[in-house]
């Protein structure tokens, strides 16, 4: 991953993180997840607010992937969790909140490298379990998160408008 880089985020970038998590929602996830619910629910979990709070609240954090131009092209919010779900085994358990790479940008090995990042700071942290939350019709990324060491152990509502989903969660011992 040569031309790519990986940081923290600061509260500076709260603007383009929350830009960026819009966008490649939308690009993810529009066709299936449509108007009028979209932009209720994109105000709502990508406000410069929220993702102030994803960047400098407690046992949180956001990490972006930057291309040689410093162009965000991907990125991570991980947070520590209090409550578990269940099905997670772990004492000190670190939640992918977010997780998305650009489409221009996919199946070059980013997200792979993201998430070994992820881990690393979730182990230095003390952590020794990971877990996430992915909408069961996305077998891309199932298959994805399948591939590099997660198992599904559960399930989660996700809420979209009117709609409710249930969604697997998925862990990987760390
Ligand atoms: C799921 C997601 C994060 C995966 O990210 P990614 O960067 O494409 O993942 P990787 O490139 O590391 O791995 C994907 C594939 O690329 C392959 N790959 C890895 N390195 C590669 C390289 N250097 N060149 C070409 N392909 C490569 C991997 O082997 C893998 O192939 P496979 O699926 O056939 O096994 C990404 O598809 C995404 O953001 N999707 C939309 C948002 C989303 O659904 N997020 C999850 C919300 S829960």
């Amino acid at each position: 991953m040569a031309d790519y880089a990986i940081r923290r985020c600061t509260r500076e970038d709260a603007e383009t993180i929350a830009s960026l998590g819009a966008r490649l929602f939308v690009q993810a996830y529009g066709p299936t997840h449509p108007e009028p619910d979209r932009s209720a629910y994109l105000a709502k979990a990508y406000s410069v607010e929220v993702i102030a709070e994803a960047i400098e609240g407690e046992g949180s954090s956001v990490l972006v992937v930057e291309d040689s131009h410093a162009a965000p092209i991907a990125y991570a919010h991980m947070s520590a969790t209090m409550e578990v779900p269940p099905g997670v085994d772990g004492r000190r358990a670190f939640e992918i909140v977010r997780f998305y790479v650009d489409s221009a940008y996919q199946g070059r090995g980013i997200g792979a490298k993201l998430m070994n990042h992820c881990c690393d700071v979730a182990r230095q942290a003390g952590g020794d379990v990971i877990w996430l939350q992915t909408w069961s019709q996305a077998s891309w990324a199932i298959g994805f998160y399948l591939r590099i060491g997660f198992r599904i152990v559960g399930k989660k509502p996700f809420y979209f408008g009117q709609r409710i989903d249930e969604d697997h969660v998925m862990a990987r011992a760390l």
